[in-house]
């Protein structure tokens, strides 16, 4: 049994997804949250950038004594995760190789459409990750960035945020894609609008798949925590009004109070 707690970062709030998904499948273990809402987007960034401060969390991260780190976010799991594995002895995961193993048990037509920001579409992490799975697999990517801004603003439903997800999709429709990557922390909050534009679609949600691969790590290397209920510490580099709503909106409900912490 080992009660450290698991480090999990992400760009900013959306990354709770994860958290939440953790919380739920492992209820024992403590995890320490940290959102870099201050330097929020991450998906416009220069790799050497996002390399940067994600070595500043991980670094803040280890400091706290955390037995594994979750890189929630998918931007800086495309531009930083295999630098911080080479640099770290801990268990260092992010959310691509998870998105694209579960694509990949999903696939339809033997194409995956990928929706990620300009950062991780320019990577072409995920076109990587899957393809390491299944070579044979054509993946479509595009990036969305838009669709971040949208979320932020909290027009989900509306008719500009459908037309804008015609305007990123219709392409991977035409090609008769089935099965779409939403590649973004933040795009799971418009499964629903996307289902209503494109019913036809199978849209994966990483944050259950990363979850699970946390447990397997868990287990595996003998981390894990099975007595007293976890505790679950939430940080971000600033606080604000849109940090709240977001907040409600990718953690519904639950009462844990987010601290100011500034890092780098
Ligand atoms: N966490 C980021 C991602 O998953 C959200 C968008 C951003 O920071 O630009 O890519």
């Amino acid at each position: 049994m080992n009660s450290q707690p698991i480090g999990i970062f992400d760009s900013g709030i959306g990354g709770l997804t994860v958290c939440k998904a953790i919380h739920e499948m492992l209820p024992h273990e403590n995890l320490i949250y940290f959102g870099d809402t201050a330097r929020f987007p991450y998906g416009t960034r220069s790799p050497e950038t996002l390399i940067r401060y994600a070595r500043q969390i991980t670094a803040y991260l280890l400091s706290r004594n955390v037995k594994m780190i979750v890189i929630a976010c998918n931007t800086s799991s495309a531009a930083a995760l295999p630098i911080l594995e080479q640099e770290n002895t801990i268990p260092i995961i992010g959310v691509i190789n998870a998105g694209a193993r579960a694509a990949c048990k999903r696939v339809h037509n033997n194409i995956i459409g990928v929706i990620g920001t300009r950062a991780t579409v320019k990577s072409g992490s995920y076109q990587k990750a899957i393809h390491a799975i299944s070579p044979e697999v054509k993946v479509i990517q595009q990036q969305a960035t838009l669709l971040v801004s949208l979320i932020e603003e909290g027009w989900i439903n509306e008719e500009v945020t459908k037309l804008t997800i015609t305007k990123y999709l219709q392409h991977m429709i035409d090609e008769k894609t089935k099965t779409v990557i939403l590649g973004c922390t933040h795009f799971p909050i418009l499964k629903a609008t996307i289902s209503k534009v494109y019913p036809q679609l199978d849209l994966v949600d990483t944050s259950e798949e990363i979850a699970r691969e946390v447990k397997e790590i868990l287990v595996k290397k003998n981390l894990a925590n099975n007595s007293l209920p976890g505790k679950i510490e939430l940080y971000a580099s600033d606080i604000t009004d849109t940090m709240h709503y977001l907040k409600s909106l990718f953690f519904n409900g639950d009462d844990v109070p987010v601290e100011k912490l500034t890092i780098g």
